[in-house]
Order: C-alpha cells, then sequence, then structure tokens
C-alpha cells in the first residue's frame, strides 16, 4: 500500500510480542505505517519507499541456525533504521558486531542511562530513565562506526546508533508502556530522524484506500457478509465507495439482534439508504429458531447459530452466481500475531463461525486489516456513517442466542430484546456509556414469585451487566450510579411483559466471562 506519495513508517515483523504496539505508537504521531512479516523482499520494501524502517523484537537467537535475518543492503541504503530488542541485535550481527548470551538477563523496568546527550533518539529525555527490558541476549561488541548511546549496570549496549547512516538500536522496548519515556524515543525516530511531518490522518487511508480497492478488483464482483456491527459495516461501505454495484452486502437477520437493529441496518444499506450498493436481507429467524428449539448448552447454541448462519448466506451467494473477491471486516488486533511474518490469518470470524466453503470466490478483501478499532471508527466518521453504527458497541455473533439461558425461544428473544433497549436508552440518558466498556441485559432462566397489582406473578429475571474493559480479556464489573439501575429495574419491571425481578452482575472477568451465557 506504501506509495511514493504518502509518508509512510515500515515496520518489519520479526514475530515479538509488542509489534501492534510499535504500529500503533508510530500511528499516534500521524504518520501511517504498515506491518510486514520481516520475509518481504528489499525490492518490495524499496518499492514502498518507507521514510524508516523499525525491526521488531523476536524470540529467536541472531546467532542460532535458520533465525530470522535481513538483507544487509536494508543498512547501507540510507533509509533510517530503528531496531527493537532482537532488531537490535539483528543490526549489531548483520554488521559485523557481536551478540552474545548475557552473563544476567534483564526482564521488567529496568533503570536505563543515557551516556549521550546529543543522541537525536533521546532528545528530551532524561539521562536516568526507566525501560522496559526483556532479553537473555545481548550486544557485546558494536559494529564499526556505532558507538554505544545508553546502558545499564549488566547491559553496555543499552542503545546504540550509527548517526551519520541513520542507524539507531535499541535492547529496551521503546513502545511498551512501561518505558516511561518511550513515547518520546518514538517521536524522536520518526519526526527527527526519518523527517516526517505527522500529516496522516484518517481521511488520507479513506481516499487512499478506495483508489487502491478500485484497482485491486477492477471489473469485478464483491460479496460481504454483513452483521450490522462497526467493522463490516465501515468495509462495506469503503468497497461500496470504490466499486459501488458491484458490491453486494448479504445481511442474515437471525432475529437474534437488538431491538430495531436489523431495520437499522436496512436503512442504512438497504434501497432507500445513502450508498449504492446491492443489499439482500434475509429475514431468516424462523429457521434460527427451529434449529435453536431444545437446545440449551451455550456451545451447542453458538455451533448452531454459526452454521446456520453459513448456510443461509451460502444459499444467497449461489442466487449471485460467480463472485471473485469476498470481503471481510478483519482488523487490525484480528490479525493473529503468529510471529516471524505468518501474520495473515483470517479472522475465524466468530460472528459467521468461518468462511463459507461453497461460495466461489478468488480472493480476499481485508481493507481494515492495518487498522486498529478506533481508526475503524474514525474512519466509519470520516466515510458518514451514522454514529449509532460507528459507536456500536461489541456485539457477540451469535448475539442474543447467548444472551438468553437456556432454550432460546421467540418470547424470550422478544423480552430480552425490550429489557436491553431500556437500559441501553437510560444509560445514555444518564451520559455514562463512554465510561463503560460494554453493557447489555440478559435473561435468566430464572422464574420466581412475584405480586403485581393484586395479582401473583411467576417470572423471569433479567440480569443487567457492565464492565469496565480496555481489552475485553479481562473485565471489571463497573459501579453502575444506584438511580440508573433503580430507573432501569422499575421501567423494565413495568413495561416488559414476563418479567418480575431484575438483578446486577457484579462479578469480574475472571471469574466470569462478560458475556451472560
Ligand atoms: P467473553 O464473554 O468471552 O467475551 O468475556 C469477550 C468479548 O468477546 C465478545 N464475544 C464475541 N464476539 N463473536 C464475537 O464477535 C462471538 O461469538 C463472541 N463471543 C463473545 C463479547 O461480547 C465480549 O466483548
Amino acid at each position: 500500500m506504501g506509495s511514493a506519495e504518502r509518508e509512510m513508517v515500515l515496520i518489519l515483523d520479526f514475530g515479538g510480542q509488542y509489534n501492534q504496539l510499535i504500529a500503533r505508537r508510530v500511528r499516534e504521531c500521524n504518520v501511517y505505517c504498515e506491518v510486514h512479516p520481516h520475509t518481504l523482499s528489499t525490492e518490495k520494501i524499496k518499492e514502498m519507499h518507507p521514510m524508516g524502517i523499525i525491526f521488531t523484537g523476536g524470540p529467536n537467537s541472531v546467532y542460532e541456525e535458520n533465525s530470522a535475518l535481513c538483507s544487509r543492503e536494508l543498512f547501507d541504503w540510507g533509509i533510517p533504521v530503528l531496531g527493537i530488542c532482537y532488531g537490535s541485535q539483528l543490526m549489531a550481527h548483520v554488521l559485523g558486531g557481536e551478540v552474545k548470551t548475557a552473563p544476567v538477563s534483564e526482564y521488567g523496568k529496568t533503570e536505563v542511562r543515557i551516556d549521550e546527550e546529543g543522541s537525536l533518539l533521546f532528545q528530551g529525555v532524561s539521562q536516568e530513565t526507566i525501560c522496559w527490558m526483556s532479553h537473555t541476549d545481548y550486544i557485546s561488541r558494536l559494529p564499526d562506526g556505532f558507538r554505544a548511546t545508553a546502558s545499564t549496570p549488566v547491559c553496555p549496549v543499552a542503545a546504540m546508533e550509527h548517526a551519520s547512516k541513520k542507524l539507531y538500536a535499541t535492547q529496551f522496548h521503546p513502545e511498551v508502556m512501561h518505558t516511561v519515556e518511550g513515547k518520546q524515543m518514538l517521536h524522536n525516530f520518526v519526526f527527527r530522524i526519518c523527517g516526517c511531518s505527522g500529516d496522516w490522518k484518517m481521511a488520507s487511508f479513506v481516499a487512499s484506500a478506495i483508489e487502491q480497492l478500485k484497482a485491486q478488483i477492477g471489473d469485478k464482483k464483491a460479496l460481504c457478509a454483513l452483521s450490522g456491527g462497526v467493522d463490516s459495516s465501515v468495509a462495506a461501505v469503503l468497497l461500496s465507495k470504490a466499486i459501488g454495484r458491484q458490491l453486494t452486502c448479504v445481511f442474515v437477520d437471525h432475529g437474534l439482534l437488538r431491538k430495531d437493529e436489523g431495520d437499522q441496518v436496512e436503512e442504512v444499506f438497504g434501497p432507500t439508504g445513502p450508498y449504492d450498493v446491492n443489499f439482500i436481507r434475509v429475514n431468516a429467524k424462523d429457521r434460527f429458531y427451529t434449529k435453536l428449539s431444545g437446545i440449551t448448552d451455550p456451545e451447542r447454541k453458538r455451533k448452531i447459530i454459526g452454521e446456520e448462519f453459513i448456510r443461509v448466506f451460502e444459499e444467497e451467494a449461489k442466487k449471485i452466481g460467480k463472485v471473485d473477491f469476498l470481503v471481510q471486516g478483519t482488523i487490525y488486533p484480528d490479525v493473529i500475531e503468529s510471529g516471524l511474518g505468518k501474520s495473515a490469518v483470517i479472522k475465524s470470524h466468530h460472528n459467521v463461525g468461518g468462511l463459507p466453503d461453497h461460495v466461489d470466490f478468488k480472493d480476499i478483501v481485508e481493507p481494515l486489516r492495518l487498522l486498529f478499532k478506533d481508526e475503524v471508527r474514525e474512519a466509519g466518521r470520516q466515510l458518514g456513517i451514522p454514529d449509532y453504527l460507528v459507536d456500536r458497541q461489541p456485539f457477540p455473533g451469535p448475539g442474543l442466542g447467548i444472551r438468553i439461558i437456556g432454550e432460546v425461544t421467540e418470547e424470550k428473544v422478544k423480552i430480552v430484546q425490550e429489557a436491553d433497549a431500556i437500559y441501553r436508552e437510560e444509560v445514555a440518558k444518564a451520559g455514562i456509556a463512554k465510561d463503560l466498556g460494554q453493557y447489555f441485559a440478559a435473561l435468566t432462566n430464572m422464574r420466581s414469585v412475584g405480586v403485581m397489582g393484586d395479582g401473583r406473578t411467576y417470572d423471569y429475571a433479567i440480569a443487567l451487566r457492565a464492565v469496565k474493559t480496555s481489552d475485553f480479556m479481562t473485565a471489571e464489573c463497573a459501579q453502575l450510579p444506584w438511580e440508573v439501575l433503580q430507573t432501569v429495574t422499575t421501567r423494565i419491571v413495568n413495561e416488559v411483559k414476563g418479567v418480575n425481578r431484575v438483578m446486577y452482575d457484579c462479578t469480574g472477568k475472571p471469574p466470569a466471562t462478560i458475556e451472560f451465557e
């Protein structure tokens, strides 16, 4: 994607753990960057015209057989290079220095001393600064022309450089948060050393992605499984801007969406919406409810929903006939870091349960695969997608099917939809949505005795869930204001038939999960 007209920093992936973070930090400087496997050929790299190259960390030792290496040419080409951890050792090794097992390994926060105040990489950085180390090897002899610019008591080359050749290296990881002044160092590399101007904005991503999709797809046909979630919506709009009616979006409404969600998706992508695409909505709820009838085990429900989804999608795709491209809303965090550059794994989209086998397509288009979630949202805004779609919280592919404990029935879906809509409305009214990672109502399978008016009831209990999380791997229960909980409770028991109790789930993850299934 890199091109001569655009400033780009290339990140070569040697399989380290923090590679996404490096990309993140460079993007935060408003400089476009791409992560590519370290196996990318030197010719390809040159064609990209990067302003600078960053070598990531990696799990190997450079002196081992079969370790990931790089061409020496990259260092002689005059383009700034920053090697991080394994990348720094690789630079030393390829340029004739020496890398050995360090007498003392360093892991974690380490005080590093900046020995060369004049180093461009360390402008504005304190002389003693805490950095994140994670290494068992170290550079034991500098390559010719290099000087050590930082050290720790057990690591004489915590950083090195050859300023006139614009080659820089750090043994520590400037990209992680624990490296207190790491942002400043990467900022220095990108601006002072590579000479970037930092003018990359989402608008330019959108414009160039559209151009690129036009070139890639030409006059061929593409097919997109639209879920109504943020990623597939943004991908579909990008495609529609690039190829218009050569794109067909298939939206499978499995009857397990939130209240009115199916209609909202249709409003945006359907014939009366602003985009010029072929839109097919398949109202398949009866099929799904029939398949789910009598099923109580959550994993079975997931499987059934995933498989049925694929089946419906395939049936529609067959009607369209041959398509050349299948559009996937894969985003950067979905691209599994399998290390050593083999990073391109297609999202085994838990939304659709895998790729359809029987759809005849030649290639996959993933226009968002280099973006982080918040960047996808920003791109969506640039494309004019309404806020309620762009700001949507994560919603599981199997939908409300896994927010109903026990058997899924049409009646239960209706109850949870209504309760969830009230909950979302009140959270929005209270202005607290932005503090929450995810929040929703679920339907417990518990019924209990209540009294309403003068009569006895025997109805369901709704569980409300709200969590704070940044990575969705762990989460803590959010402390919602009591008044909000009270209002929601009163409204749900008054307005939703079949519910006489509301409970708040105070559990974190672990030990619970975020979903309530
Ligand atoms: P759990 O419940 O595992 O959820 O703590 C973590 C995050 O993942 C979302 N989730 C899913 N997303 N398809 C999805 O696209 C799924 O099958 C699925 N299951 C869980 C969940 O909503 C939460 O954000």
